[in-house]
């Protein structure tokens, strides 16, 4: 255990925090071992992944515990199918290449997305018209409250945009260990719908895509516009895409015609990048922080030298003034601590 220690290498912002005190588990045993550590010496948890989608506005004043759990494991379901349960501490994209070089089908719409195994059903991740939910199985998790291990299925997860019942009721009780997948062995469900993925497709000259070819795509249109937080600080998308009423979209499309929207029954989701670039923050910085010169929905650490405070800050001026100009009210999808 280290104290005092830095978590700058720990969140994908790069925000230069102190944990009181920090300790990476490799194992169960450890994880176990941490935690009532914690509990005798009255001290608050947090628990890293990889780090690419929390905020860190302050020092944290108990034991921040990286979770390095690592093991990939496989069970053939039939010719077709396969579980593939992979534990927590497993980098995200990582997984996905091996996904892929065993020609797994399923998760390649994922390509690079930053963080971990254990965290993608935190948020359900999803990119290019795919989420987790499309080929999750289950996940086991440890209790903290009364440290047994539990398994959630599917429907146990509760996955909606962006959303699962592990940042709702179940929030903070549960540590997700290992996550089941299931992916295909032969008959891979290509999904090229969004629009970017087949224009990508068109310019590699590719007319019958295979799942390789298809991350390959996903992984030059996101080199293409988001960030790396290997050389920019961001945590991706920093505010979910907002949901309005179809009459509150029909209102603002009488007064900005050309205001992008996805309707689905008597709702509209509105790209929060589009909204943020119309108000003028497209590339904007403020001291140590900028909204991403490429997609206006990234905040980024443009100097390396922000605080959380200054980031924080600078997303609500940003909620300010979609507020103001559209009246609609950006939700941060960034864990803010
Ligand atoms: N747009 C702008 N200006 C911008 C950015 C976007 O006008 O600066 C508009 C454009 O009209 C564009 C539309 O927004 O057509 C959608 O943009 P994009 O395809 O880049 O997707 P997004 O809605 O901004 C979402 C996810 C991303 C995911 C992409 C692709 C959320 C919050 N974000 O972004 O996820 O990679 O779709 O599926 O849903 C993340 O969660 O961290 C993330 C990067």
């Amino acid at each position: 255990m280290q104290e005092n220690f830095s978590l700058k290498p720990y969140n994908t912002f790069g925000v230069d925090v102190k944990a009181k005190y920090f300790i990476e588990v490799q194992t169960l045993e450890e994880l176990r071992d941490a935690i009532h550590y914690s509990k005798n010496h009255d001290l608050h948890i947090l628990f890293l992944g990889g780090g690419s989608n929390i905020l860190l506005t302050k020092d944290f004043e108990g034991l921040a515990i990286k979770l390095s759990l690592k093991g990939i494991d496989e069970k053939d379901l039939n010719d077709n199918e396969i579980l593939v349960t992979t534990k927590a501490g497993e980098n995200w994209h990582e997984f996905v290449m091996y996904s892929l070089e065993k020609n797994y089908g399923g998760l390649e719409n994922l390509s690079l997305i930053p963080g971990n195994v254990g965290t993608s059903p935190m948020q359900n991740i999803g990119a290019y018209g795919t989420e987790i939910k499309d080929i999750f199985v289950s996940c086991s998790v440890l209790d903290l409250e009364n440290l047994e291990l539990k398994t959630f299925n599917l429907e146990d997860c509760r996955f909606g945009y962006r959303d699962s019942i592990f940042k709702q009721e179940g929030k903070g009780r549960y540590v997700i260990l290992e996550v089941t997948f299931k992916l295909t062995k032969k008959d891979h469900h290509i999904k090229t719908e969004y629009g970017a993925i087949k224009t990508e497709l068109e310019n590699l000259g590719i007319s019958h895509p295979t799942i390789q070819d298809v991350s390959k795509a996903v992984i030059n249109i996101r080199q293409s516009k988001l960030p790396d937080p290997k050389e920019t600080g961001n945590a991706g998308s920093f505010f979910k895409n907002p949901t309005i009423p179809l009459a509150q979209f029909e209102d603002l499309k009488r007064k900005f015609e050309n205001i992008p929207g996805y309707p689905n029954g008597d709702v509209v989701k509105v790209p929060a990048g589009w909204l943020i670039e119309q108000c003028g923050w497209k590339g904007k910085q403020i001291g140590n922080v900028a909204s991403h010169k490429l997609q206006a929905l990234v905040i980024v650490n443009a100097t390396e030298n922000a605080t959380g405070k200054e980031i924080y800050d600078f997303s609500t001026a940003i909620i300010n003034s979609v507020q103001e100009k559209f009246g609609i009210e950006l939700e941060r999808e960034v864990n803010i601590l």
